[in-house]
């Protein structure tokens, strides 16, 4: 089965939808109530059908998280290896003894205090998930999103509904519809449109594996925030967490283009530089709101120079600098204070080389 369907939230009554299978091309616009759309989003998900949907972070590429079937698609679509776990997005903290084991305290102190947000709790699996969603490991990643989108059709499902980001392996995440589309086209069943995501960075990921609390990725909730509740430091990943995160592989989150990071003082030869060879460049530079110009054969962008304002600006930007064919991008190197430490992450796997 094969519906792509597009829901635009620009006008809450203007949605588009395609029945065909071909690409995503002449929508119609049309007047279905948001309901009815979660209802065919939780239609498809029953049928083993993969939904894109919105979440405050990234968008997701959905599947229930029961059907081992379903789980193989979004692998497919995604390109990714097969062991690596993906994170089930689950309605309420309620839900989370259904699919983790021996949940410590701490664990339940952040999962009520920052669900729904951009947190996702490593934890041992209970015995009945497949082995298919957690990468054939002994854990399991839960989150509750902060998207009304995501959790009606969460709530509708009442089910996991297992989600990576929705963009093919090792690519840029998306925070728009459009990205997805671009990405994974009439791959995906249907896409929920839910207009650019609030926080545009993945969630911050806590293990709570081996009596330790391990935070295996910065992301939208800050690590002094969850210090701060648990009253402890938390450690860093070692070897042996190494292979459990591919969103911990040196080099992810890349956009097309190679992408340099350079001292701000060096950042003017270097673009010189390059063009000089006759290549087409962009900078990304800090200040203080977006904005773009082209100057000496360059073209410049500014990002605010607010680490949650940039970050929230990064991959939408990446993305677009992509579309437009340059062959070298270079970006101002950030500050190295703790508010830019899931952006610095970021930024620096985007840049290394592949
Ligand atoms: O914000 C997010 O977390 C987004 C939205 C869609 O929820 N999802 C996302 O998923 O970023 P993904 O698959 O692109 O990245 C999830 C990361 C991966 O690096 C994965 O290896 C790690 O979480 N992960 C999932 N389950 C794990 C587990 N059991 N043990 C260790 N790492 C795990
Ligand atoms: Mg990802």
């Amino acid at each position: 089965m094969s519906l792509l369907l597009e829901i635009s939230f620009i006008s809450d009554t203007m949605i588009s939808f395609n029945e065909s299978n071909s690409a995503l091309t002449n929508l119609m616009p049309l007047s279905i109530s948001e309901d009815k759309n979660i209802a065919q989003a939780v239609a498809l998900l029953k049928a083993g059908e993969t939904v894109a949907f919105p979440t405050e972070t990234v968008y997701g590429l959905g599947a229930d998280a029961s059907n081992p079937k379903a789980i193989q698609k979004i692998f497919e679509i995604k390109g990714r290896p097969s062991n690596h776990p993906l994170i089930v997005h689950i309605a309420d903290a309620s839900k989370l003894e259904v699919w983790a084991d021996k949940i410590p305290e701490q664990a339940w102190l952040l999962a009520k205090k920052y669900w729904p947000g951009p947190l996702t709790l490593i934890l041992p699996r209970k015995s009945n998930v497949p082995l298919e969603v957690t990468g054939g490991q002994e854990t399991i990643g839960l989150r509750v999103p902060d998207h009304p989108i995501a959790l009606a059709l969460l709530q509708a499902f009442d089910g996991g509904v297992a989600a990576p980001s929705a963009n093919r392996f090792g690519c840029i995440s998306p925070t728009t519809a459009q990205h997805v589309k671009d990405g994974l086209g009439a791959a995906v069943g249907m896409i929920l449109d839910g207009g650019p995501c609030r926080i545009g960075l993945e969630s911050t990921i806590v293990s709570f594996i081996n009596g330790e609390i391990c935070l295996l990725r910065p992301g939208g909730l800050s690590l002094e925030q969850i210090e701060e509740t648990l009253h402890q430091k938390l450690t860093k990943p070692n070897a042996t967490h190494k292979v459990r995160a591919p969103g911990m592989l040196a080099s992810h989150y890349s956009p097309k283009t190679p992408l340099s990071i350079i001292p701000i003082e060096n950042l003017d030869t270097r673009a010189k530089e390059l063009s000089s060879l006759g290549l087409n460049v962009a900078i990304i530079r800090l200040g203080e709101t977006k904005k773009s110009f082209f100057k000496n054969g360059v073209t410049t962008i500014i990002l605010p120079s607010i680490a949650f304002e940039y970050g929230h600006q990064l991959y939408a930007t990446l993305h677009q600098l992509d579309h437009e064919n340059y062959d070298h991008l270079l970006a101002e190197a950030l500050p190295s204070t703790k508010e830019w430490l899931a952006v610095n992450d970021r930024i620096s796997r985007a840049a290394h080389e592949r």
